[in-house]
């Protein structure tokens, strides 16, 4: 990361990251779980738009230096998503190209790698920012809860990388869902993926100490725990060599097992929940959810 590349991180870091006394930081990444679950509680709202939410400038920044969750590139990880994704079209859909909804699209790293093989895609997401790097392809600002799409006008809604949970509340996941299957024509398809392992979660088997180097000594730390609501409490820290770390807000991922999976989606109005999961423990993990109309 040269001079300048730090000096536009740390200027993407403020609002939402703030510098913190290296001993406190040190503190809420070693305290026992509990400990840390009680401090990272996040605001309600926070995946929200206002001045510091989390998915804001500092979110893309940092996301635009991460090299993937089993150290592959952040390009190599969308050509294995977009690929499985052309897989789960292929199987459903035959030779028929899907009109693809993705949200969140984020930059629409999806969106423009499935456009560029020939597929009509609209993007929606929350936040204006990544959505310049998708135009001039449709996309717009939007809340997955209510969007501004018709009914039955999509045949296959993609929802990828640890993108449904934010909220919570779980009523709010169940809005989205609804949205998802209130979009699609009957026999649509909508996909949720995520590389988190739910099950072992949920049986409190799996916490997160995880340390991604971003270039030249500087490092991304995220400490993940899980709680009692079904998910995972989350705190993040960007640290500069020999300089106080920038912690970011709290955040939560809500995770579901297979059985919370058919739950949802039944209640959602979708005929069929299929999931594939990675074997238990796998690093990368992958579970694919398909929710068929
Ligand atoms: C983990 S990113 C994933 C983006 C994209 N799917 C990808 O794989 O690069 C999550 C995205 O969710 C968006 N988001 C958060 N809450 C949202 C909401 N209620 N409605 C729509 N988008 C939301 C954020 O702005 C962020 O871009």
């Amino acid at each position: 990361m040269s001079g300048q590349d730090a000096a536009a991180l740390r200027a993407a870091l403020a609002p939402a990251f703030r510098q913190v006394p290296a001993a406190a930081a040190r503190h809420l990444w070693s305290c026992d779980d509990e400990t840390f679950a009680r401090t990272a509680r996040p605001e309600p709202g926070w995946w929200g738009r206002q001045p510091g939410g989390y998915f804001g400038a500092a979110y893309e920044a940092i996301a635009a230096r991460f090299p993937g969750a089993d150290g592959a590139a952040e390009g190599e990880r969308t050509r294995r998503e977009v690929e499985a994704v052309l897989r789960i079209a292929a199987a459903q859909f035959g030779d028929r190209r899907p009109r693809i909804l993705d949200v969140p699209c984020g930059g629409g790293r999806h969106a423009r790698a499935l456009a560029a093989r020939g597929f009509e895609v609209v993007g929606l997401d929350l936040q204006e920012g990544p959505l310049a790097m998708l135009r001039p392809l449709p996309c717009a600002v939007a809340d997955m809860r209510r969007m501004p799409v018709a009914s039955g006008s999509f045949d296959l809604v993609l929802n990828l990388w640890n993108s449904l949970g934010y909220f919570l509340e779980e009523a709010e996941d169940l809005a989205a869902l609804r949205e998802f299957r209130r979009v699609l024509r009957p026999g649509g398809l909508a996909v949720v993926q995520s590389d988190l392992d739910a099950p072992a979660v949920a049986e409190g088997r799996w916490r997160q100490h995880m340390k991604v180097p971003l270039g030249d000594g500087v490092l991304f730390l995220v400490r993940q725990v899980p709680v009692a609501a079904g998910g995972l409490a989350c705190l993040s820290w960007v640290v500069f060599p020999g300089e106080d770390p920038w912690q970011g807000p709290a955040y939560f991922l809500r995770l579901r097992d297979d059985e919370g999976w058919r739950r949802l989606a039944a209640a959602a109005g979708f005929r069929e929940a299929g999931i594939a999961r990675s074997a238990p423990g796998a690093v990368p993990h992958q579970a694919i959810v398909q929710l068929v109309a």
